[in-house]
């Protein structure tokens, strides 16, 4: 066992290469520890450990500590387990020694009830290890599932991640990447070539582009060592220990100024602007933020409070529902019901994105994990009909028949099955086709009789119509009265997107 004493402040990153120690575990991956741990609070353990295969003259390559790390420390004062590997030593590659050390980590991790961090540094399985080293991956993809829901897990992508080594993380709930020379892909370049002749680079392949805005495999992307691991004390601020914990408080603090949205409802605005008129200032941490950019999904703080937040946006795809949204949103309330975050739902949707596209891409299987997530989840619910809320978004998007405790509503905001427009050109069809110019009167007859918020307000759809200014304080007040409804207990676990 051996005990650090550097600071987690103290320390300017080196590059790995200038601090590794030949032949043996340490140097790089140590320092990225110490940059996350609190001074002196680093406890590491099997610094000893070495692989015992003998097969391609591996007997002669058994570094100490076999290429990883394993550590428990304290992060803002609160313990943590964790495991960094170093691609200095056998290219950081997982062989069944190395994975034995992680997966001992992740035990202490759910006995202890404490959040895993992993910083994945690797070649995936190494090589001359064979059928060991997947039974490794096996074994780390195990506890990843085992833990899932129990103990928040994230991971930080800081160097190459391949095979195996990209698995583990997207089994996790949280994905940091450094934004160059860190690359996640399941083959390499190299492999990709041989077998399907394309030329990429892993870049192209797997760099922080290719995951942070098409797959949507991380969440957050940092400019370096340093920003990626002080983003992991950022995530962990707001999410408990383990599910049996409370959430961490914090000094509750005003909002900024709530911005006036266009009262057309086809204008479009930001509606980050709007949570971050709402919520604690400077505590909106939006996570894939370039990634199905239509819905906004995130953390952030009430009066305090860790909450989850999940916001249609108007400014693109003009706020709809489609295929990567809906499991985007899905996987981020899963986590937040996972973890006892209270959920804050802003809507102003027209509906899901039509078309044969989203219908062959699994529009239904995939929107019902939304629909599926926001009704099974048991923290408290809000939520805020903004502008519009129509057809199965409106259901959707924790609805007060999916189980919301309150949902609010501004004033003029439209709930229906769908816009004016579109509903009277089909329950007035014939009436149009011989009278082209009521089309007008209609409308608004429409939006009267089947529209308003005053009337989502009578069926007790909407509880309150409240005024953008009053929101927060009804919010504050509502989720004051759920904490009640919160059971720190295990609920479920937070199955990949
Ligand atoms: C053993 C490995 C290794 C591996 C790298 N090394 N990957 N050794 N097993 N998987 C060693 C290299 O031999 C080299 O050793 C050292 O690490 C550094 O590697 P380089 O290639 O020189 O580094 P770099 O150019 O930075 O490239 C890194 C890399 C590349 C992109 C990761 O090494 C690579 O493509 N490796 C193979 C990736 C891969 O396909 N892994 C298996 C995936 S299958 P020396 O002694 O020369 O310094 C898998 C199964 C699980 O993981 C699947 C679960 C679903």
């Amino acid at each position: 066992m051996t005990i650090s004493t550097t600071a987690r402040t103290e320390q300017p990153m080196a590059s790995p290469a200038a601090l590794s120690v030949p032949g043996e575990t340490g140097g790089p991956a140590r320092r990225r520890l110490d940059l996350l741990a609190d001074r002196g609070s680093l406890v590491e353990l099997g610094s000893g450990a070495r692989h015992r295969v003998s097969a391609f003259n591996m007997q002669s390559r058994r570094p100490a500590g076999d290429g990883v790390v394993t550590a428990l420390a304290r992060v803002d004062q609160r313990p943590v387990a964790l495991f960094a590997q170093d691609s200095t030593v056998l290219g950081g590659s997982l062989g069944e020694t190395h994975a034995a050390k992680i997966v001992r980590i992740m035990e202490w991790a759910g006995r202890s009830r404490m959040p895993v961090v992993g910083l994945v540094d690797s070649g995936g399985a190494r090589i001359q290890e064979g059928v060991g080293a997947l039974d490794g991956y096996g074994a780390i993809f195990r506890a990843n599932v085992r833990h899932s829901g129990r103990v928040p897990q994230i991971s930080v992508i800081l160097g190459p991640c391949a095979g195996g080594a990209a698995y583990s993380p997207a089994l996790t709930d949280i994905v940091i990447m450094r934004r160059d020379n860190a690359h996640m892909f399941l083959t390499g370049p190299a492999v990709v070539k041989a077998v399907t002749r394309e030329d990429v680079s892993a870049a192209e392949l797997g760099g922080s582009a290719v995951h942070s805005r098409r797959s949507g495999t991380v969440h957050l992307v940092a400019d370096d060592d340093v920003e990626a691991l002080s983003m992991v004390a950022q995530v962990l601020s707001y999410l408990p220990s383990s599910c049996w914990d409370d959430l961490p408080l914090a000094v509750p603090a005003l909002p900024q100024d709530m911005p006036e949205i266009p009262s057309n409802h086809r204008v479009a605005y930001d509606v980050r602007r709007v949570v971050r008129g709402i919520v604690d200032r400077d505590s909106f941490l939006e996570l894939q933020s370039a990634f199905a950019r239509n819905l906004v999904t995130g953390f952030a703080r009430l009066n305090g409070c860790p909450v989850g937040v999940v916001a249609n946006q108007p400014s693109v795809l003009a706020g709809t529902l489609d295929l990567r949204s809906s499991e985007k949103g899905a996987r981020f309330v899963r986590l937040c019901d996972a973890f006892g975050l209270p959920l804050i739902t802003f809507v102003d949707t027209p509906g899901f994105l039509p078309g044969t596209a989203q219908e062959e891409g699994g529009a239904i299987r995939r929107g019902a994990k939304l629909l599926y997530a926001f009704a099974e989840a048991t923290v408290p619910r809000l939520t805020v009909v903004l502008r519009k809320a129509f057809g199965g978004a409106y259901i959707v998007m924790n609805s007060r028949s999916l189980g919301a405790d309150a949902v609010l509503a501004w004033p003029g905001a439209e709930l229906a099955v769908m816009g004016a427009e579109g509903a009277v050109d089909i329950i007035h069809r014939r009436d149009l086709a011989q009278e082209p110019h009521r089309r007008d009167e209609l409308i608004d007859g429409y939006r009267a009789q089947a529209m308003s918020a005053e009337l989502s307000a009578e069926r007790m759809s909407v509880d309150e119509i409240v005024r953008p200014e009053q929101t927060r304080s009804l919010l504050v007040g509502a989720l004051d009265a759920l904490r009640g409804a919160r059971r720190p207990t295990f609920r479920h676990d937070n199955l990949p997107q």
